[in-house]
């Protein structure tokens, strides 16, 4: 019987470095650019605005480098998976070309930040593949490695790849990165505070005021500032109403302890589903697995739990791995067209400007997309602002977008009508569930000491209801991704407001 109760619940790039400490904002501050959000495409935008010439703030809910960024893959690669004949097919040749283009700008903008800077962040050039392990999808997997060659990508289709396991063939591109993510984003923010620029923790954003003077709120002060950027994943503004052109989607991840593996000469991720992305890392001397995969839409799986089993059952299968010493969760959003958007949103003096959607695929994009905003800002030109442009009437022809909103409607509709009239006292030890007390739709949590924790179970954002997932204790919205914690407060947005905490009486 492997050992998957003792895995520890933080990332392995969370857990291996240490925590920042930068303050809270006080009070009101005046620069010329607020970024919110200190992921990788926040601190990146505001290293090159701040090289540029701008003073910055980035205001952080939470802590840098925590949110999706502290917990991917770490795979810096234009590779993202089965995607250029499909963008060729769907978006034209031209527009594929750009985002490989991009894409293979942002990898070599990392590598350039990494030597100039001399980061030491556990780097290394390897390929990248994409496998299949079924016959079926060969001539997917063949179509994807001509489109790559025809966009001037480094790819070939090749039978043989170094796993311990057989595959049926496989896309190659080489020269890709592989690193640790913190050990990267650290050492680059710090170039940020200091000459009037600033990075600020445990501080969130609330609203934004746009005008000659935009105004930042916070929970903790004010930032007055010429231009915005939303880097907060996913923006939490009405303007753009970007929630509803992306899908949230949940992933897992663990790592677990390996001895030499031929799996370290390259990164992987499979052609088909379930998804299976891996990769190795280093730590205190000893080589580590690491699987991420199990995807589904936020809020709609009521056994988190068993996703994590999934992997330990593959990853121990397929690499004959015991020791399992991480589990880890976090999401994506996925555009309903294929392309992240990225640019400025909304009509108006055109101040205000976001990055999201990287559909999995964030290091890289998320790294271009601070690229162009930098180049936005600063009144330069960039050949990707079309490709990216937020604004874009694409989205409008694919099926995603409407089926979308179909979804979102059923579950604004028919998750209030499925819950029944219960009591906290049905609700066992261990157990969260939504129930209906007096007509109102209640989140009720018992932890395992027996203690009742109610919320109401109106999302804060635009009102669905929330579902409880079980594995992260924490109530996750299925309309648009937002999560709070089993106390009701926001863990990610677009929410920007805690659930109300409900007294339900003696
Ligand atoms: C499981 C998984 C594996 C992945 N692996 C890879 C990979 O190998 N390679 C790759 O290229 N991509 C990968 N991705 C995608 C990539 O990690 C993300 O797209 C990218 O990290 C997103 O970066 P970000 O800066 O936009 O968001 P985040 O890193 O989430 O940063 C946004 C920040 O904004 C903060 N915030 C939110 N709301 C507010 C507010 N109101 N006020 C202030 N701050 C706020 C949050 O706390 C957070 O710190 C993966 C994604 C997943 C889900
Ligand atoms: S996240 Fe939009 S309604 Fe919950």
């Amino acid at each position: 019987m492997m050992d998957t109760t003792s895995a520890r619940r933080a990332s392995f790039w969370i857990e291996t470095t240490p925590r920042t400490s930068f303050p809270p904002l006080q009070g009101s501050i005046t620069v010329d650019v607020a970024v919110l959000g200190g992921g990788i495409t926040g601190l990146t935008a505001a290293v090159l605005l701040k090289r540029l010439g701008k003073t910055v703030a980035v205001i952080e809910a939470h802590r840098i480098a925590e949110g999706v960024t502290g917990n991917t893959t770490a795979k810096v690669t234009s590779q993202h998976r089965l995607i250029y004949d499909w963008l060729i097919r769907r978006h034209g040749e031209r527009k594929a070309r750009l985002y490989a283009r991009a894409n293979e700008t942002a990898i070599e903008r990392i590598a350039s930040f990494i030597s100039e800077k001399g980061i030491v962040c556990d780097l290394s050039r390897l390929p990248a593949y994409v496998y299949t392990e079924v016959e079926g999808m060969l001539p997917r997997l063949r179509a994807e490695a001509d489109a790559a060659r025809r966009l001037g990508l480094p790819s070939s289709f090749v039978r043989e790849v170094p796993l311990p396991f057989a595959v049926k063939g496989a896309l190659r591109f080489d020269d890709q990165l592989q690193f640790h993510i913190r050990k990267y984003l650290l050492p680059l923010a710090e170039e940020i505070p200091g000459a009037g620029s600033y990075i600020f923790e445990n501080t969130r954003a609330v609203g934004v005021r746009e005008g000659i003077r935009c105004r930042v709120d916070t929970d903790r002060g004010r930032v007055i500032s010429k231009d915005v950027i939303l880097a907060t994943h996913v923006p939490f503004l009405f303007k753009g109403q970007l929630w509803g052109k992306a899908i949230p989607r949940r992933e897992y991840g663990i790592s677990a302890r390996i001895g030499p593996t031929p799996a370290s000469e390259g990164m992987f991720i499979n052609a088909e589903s379930p998804t299976r992305s891996v990769r190795t890392a280093a730590r205190d001397g000893h080589n580590v697995l690491i699987v991420v995969g199990e995807s589904h839409k936020t809020g709609e799986e009521p056994d988190t739990e068993r996703r994590y089993r999934r992997l330990e059952e593959w990853a121990s299968s397929r690499f004959g791995v015991r020791d399992f010493e991480n589990r880890w969760s976090t999401q994506d959003y996925f555009p309903v067209d294929g392309l992240p958007y990225v640019g400025r949103i909304g009509a108006g003096p055109g101040h205000v400007y976001v990055a999201t959607a990287f559909r999995g695929w964030g290091l890289s994009n998320g790294t271009a997309a601070a690229m162009l905003l930098s180049d936005l800002i600063t009144g330069r030109g960039n050949e990707w602002a079309e490709l990216y442009d937020p604004a874009r009437k694409s989205h409008l022809a694919s099926t995603g977008f409407y089926k979308e909103g179909l979804e979102e409607a059923a579950h604004f509709v028919g998750d209030r009508v499925r819950v029944p009239e219960s009591s906290p006292a049905d609700v066992r030890a261990g157990e969260g569930r939504v129930i209906k007390v007096g007509g109102d739709h209640v989140a009720v949590y018992r932890d395992p000491g027996g203690e009742v924790h109610a919320l109401s179970a109106v999302c804060s954002h635009l009102g669905c209801i929330v579902s409880w997932n079980p594995a992260e204790r924490s109530w996750d919205c299925p309309c648009h991704g937002s999560r709070f914690g089993y106390d009701g407060e926001v863990l990610q947005g677009p929410a920007v407001r805690n659930l109300e905490s409900k007294n339900l009486g003696p």
